[in-house]
């Protein structure tokens, strides 16, 4: 139950499609990337979902997004791709959550306590510049020292910096860079990855034998292969009204109509992660394009209606009319920014078979 006139609503079918598709088109695992509250379509549903359809690891950032899914009895297989602090392996024993290796001096912390039984992927940093090891030697030393120490090396693995350009150099460069370190290892690993989304869909290599897919399998690639949003995201208008010409709009009074048009307000606005930079972007109703005029507030936003519509109005902020690509030109961004920033102050509705199944609302908790 909730009292919003927003609400997101997160198609199940869609998400499954999706890592479906992406797994006959890369014939490679799906690890499904769903930190960041599943790319704000909230991480339990989705984590659930991934799993049945197949994905074969789930992958968040941190120990709390890996402890938000255990305290919700999702048992699959977790991995933290991010940093944890060394006094946290001991949850991560606790809780059967896979780390990654982030470097030696890392790996050399944690053995100071016992940590037999551990599962980790060692990340080797080919060009990111973010995380990870970067000499092979190091690496070996990290595979001696796991061994050593009864941790268990299930995985390796690279990231890309530049997967969303075609034929880039760069991403040539560090494929070739975790090649030669494969080759100059005398090691079997259960698990080699280096493709996110848009490297997993047109980045030819055979080295791997799974990828991490984040925006792809929530229906976004810069390289489609038919895949189909999951969120659309809705407001009803709660108030609606005429301007005049040379009135203003909203604070700061950076908007001001040439005649007298119908101005409406819905209840998103910057604190829901609706940012300020959707002004002069575009909401729909039906096929009607209503322009965000006027600064976003905190709460609510003004839209200017092509023609008069009343309160309780549907409003579309991102489905079939209003795309997350368009808007993220609009906004100078990319999709991931705008998704994850749906906060979970709006309430999420999900939908498998084309029923209704449940709704997360985290603050009527
Ligand atoms: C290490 C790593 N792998 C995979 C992903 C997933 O990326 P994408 O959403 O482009 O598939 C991310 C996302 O930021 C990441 O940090």
């Amino acid at each position: 139950m909730f009292y919003r006139e927003t609400w997101a609503e997160i198609d199940l079918d869609a998400l499954q499609k999706n890592i479906r598709l992406c797994e006959a088109w890369t014939k490679k695992a799906v690890f499904a990337v769903i930190k960041a509250n599943g790319y704000g379509h909230g991480d339990e549903f989705i984590a659930r979902k991934a799993l049945s359809s197949g994905a074969k690891m789930l992958m968040v950032s941190s120990m709390d997004e890996a402890l938000s899914l255990r305290n919700k009895k999702i048992n699959g297989d977790i991995l933290i791709l991010g940093y944890i602090h060394p006094k946290d392996v001991r949850l991560a024993l606790k809780h059967g959550i896979r780390l990654t290796v982030t470097s030696l001096e890392w790996l050399k912390e944690i053995v100071k306590h016992p940590v037999d039984g551990l599962i980790v992927h060692v990340k080797y940093d080919t060009g990111m510049n973010r995380l990870g090891v970067k000499l092979q030697d190091e690496v070996r030393e990290i595979l001696t020292i796991c061994d050593r120490h009864g941790i268990q090396t299930e995985g390796i693995f690279t990231h890309f910096a530049s997967s969303d350009e075609e034929d880039n150099v760069l991403t040539s460069k560090q494929y070739e860079k975790f090649n030669e370190l494969l080759d100059s290892l005398d090691r079997e690993f259960k698990w080699i990855h280096c493709a996110n989304s848009d490297a997993a869909l047109h980045f030819q290599e055979n080295r791997c034998n799974s990828t991490r897919l984040g925006l792809a399998i929530y229906g976004y690639s810069t390289f489609n292969i038919g895949l189909k949003p999951v969120m659309r995201l809705y407001s009803k208008i709660v108030h609606v009204k005429q301007v005049e010409a040379g009135e203003t709009v909203s604070y700061g009074a950076t908007y001001s109509p040439l005649k007298t048009e119908w101005i409406a307000t819905i209840p998103i606005g910057y604190a829901d992660g609706w940012s300020r930079r959707h002004q002069g972007d575009v909401a729909y109703i039906g096929d009607e394009a209503c322009e965000y005029v006027g600064r976003v507030c905190m709460d609510q936003t003004m839209i200017r209606l092509q023609t008069y519509h009343p309160v309780d109005t549907i409003v579309e902020l991102l489905g079939d009319h209003a795309d997350v690509v368009k808007m993220a030109k609009h906004m100078e961004t990319i999709p991931y920014e705008i998704l994850t920033q749906v906060s979970d102050r709006i309430p999420k509705v999900y939908y498998e078979n084309g029923k209704k199944i449940g709704e997360v609302h985290s603050r009527m908790k």
